[in-house]
């Protein structure tokens, strides 16, 4: 059942390109200049009138959620709040027939999440949900339900389901902005390419796994890392530490890395492993010298850099790279090898990996 891999989650880490193709199929017009999703029923008008769109979610699929953020504002021009789902509640949420509510979940049971949707609804809000499991609470709850075609995700710690939500809010971020009339054919067809090489390129990134073994058996000895990053770069970051921290059991913190400066560089001292992603060429050189900033303190620098790039290399002890791409997709590449670091950091430690303690699969308590 787990295909010849020693976990769950080793395999569904291994079933990413197939999944990620699996959630474009259909999606994208022949010419690859449009978004279809009959799913999604606003009409363009509705669209327009749209005042702003809420993204709320737990874990994981909150770092999904954060990454649509970045994603629906820069491609639709619509505001976007974005919440974790238990928390989305306690601040009286303003919504209204001009708003769009997307819960994203794997499981569609989430309770919190599943709580924060039906408080949407009778606010009168139009409400979507991007979710694994067809049929789930949240998906029949929802008006319309946008699937990822994940596949079943045994492992608690989410993988698949991850990479899958990311290609959802972006075809959503795409639709929204074509249904908006702010993004042109071009301009979305440049980021259409590079969702179709998606799933190629996440086969490349697949083969650094034994580097990232070899990284992770020196990471296993640590009881602190840091993950830093700007924008996109942070919003992986997020996931690359939830993911350490929930099957490694290793304290993991990430910060934007603009932020350190501001009390956590403190904490950086020699031999601290720091993680920086760097795959935003726009916001390179802040990174850059945060990594320098890092390296001053003896930080022992682990990166996640683009394919070519030369100034990360020279700064840091060890490069994971990804393939070029449109930076507004390179999150689903960018978490790969931070999978792969968590996974390999669990089994070292010797932890029952698809079932950490204290943690289950589906939260269906508030
Ligand atoms: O089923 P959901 O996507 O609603 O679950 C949300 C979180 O409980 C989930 O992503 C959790 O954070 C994972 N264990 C993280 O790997």
């Amino acid at each position: 059942e787990k295909g010849g891999y020693a976990h769950f989650m080793l395999k569904e880490i291994h079933e990413q390109p197939q999944a990620l193709r699996d959630t474009l199929r259909g999606r994208l017009s022949p010419d690859g200049r449009r978004v279809t999703l009959p799913e999604v029923g606003l009409t363009p008008e509705e669209v327009r009138r749209l005042r702003k769109v809420a993204l709320v979610a737990c874990g994981t699929a909150s770092h999904a959620g954060l990454v649509g953020r970045y994603l629906i504002e820069r491609l639709a021009g619509i505001p976007v709040e974005w919440d974790v789902a238990s928390e989305y509640r306690y601040r009286d949420p303003m919504l209204g027939p001009d708003s769009l509510f997307v819960a994203i979940s794997q499981s569609g049971e989430t309770a919190d999440t599943l709580a924060a949707l039906r408080e949407a609804r009778a606010k009168g809000a139009k409400v979507l949900a991007i979710v694994n499991v067809v049929g789930s609470s949240i998906a029949r709850e929802a008006d319309w339900a946008l699937h990822t075609w994940a596949g079943p995700e045994i492992a608690v710690a989410s993988t698949k389901a991850y990479t899958t939500q990311l290609v959802a809010v972006t075809l959503l971020a795409v639709w929204l902005g074509q249904a908006a009339g702010r993004l042109d054919e071009d301009g979305a067809a440049r980021i259409l390419a590079a969702l179709r090489d998606l799933p190629a390129q996440a086969e490349q990134v697949l083969a650094q796994e034994a580097e990232v073994q070899r990284v992770a058996s020196d990471l296993a000895r640590h009881d602190d890392v840091f993950f830093i990053g700007r924008g996109l770069d942070y919003a992986v970051a997020l996931e690359g530490q939830l993911k350490l921290k929930e099957i490694s059991y290793i304290h993991a913190e990430a910060y934007p890395a603009g932020e350190l400066k501001h009390g956590t560089l403190a904490l950086i001292t020699k031999g601290v492993p720091v993680v920086a992603l760097s795959t935003q060429p726009a916001l390179a050189p802040k990174t850059l010298s945060n990594i320098q900033e890092v390296r001053a303190r003896g930080a022992a620098v682990i990166a996640v850099a683009l394919e070519g790039d030369e100034q990360v290399p020279r700064h840091a002890d060890t490069v994971f790279t990804i393939p070029r791409t449109d930076p507004l997709v390179a999150p689903a590449l960018a978490v790969i090898p931070l999978q792969l670091l968590a996974y390999y950091a669990a089994v070292l430690r010797g932890h029952d990996v698809d079932r950490p303690r204290n943690l289950a699969k589906s939260v269906t308590v508030e």
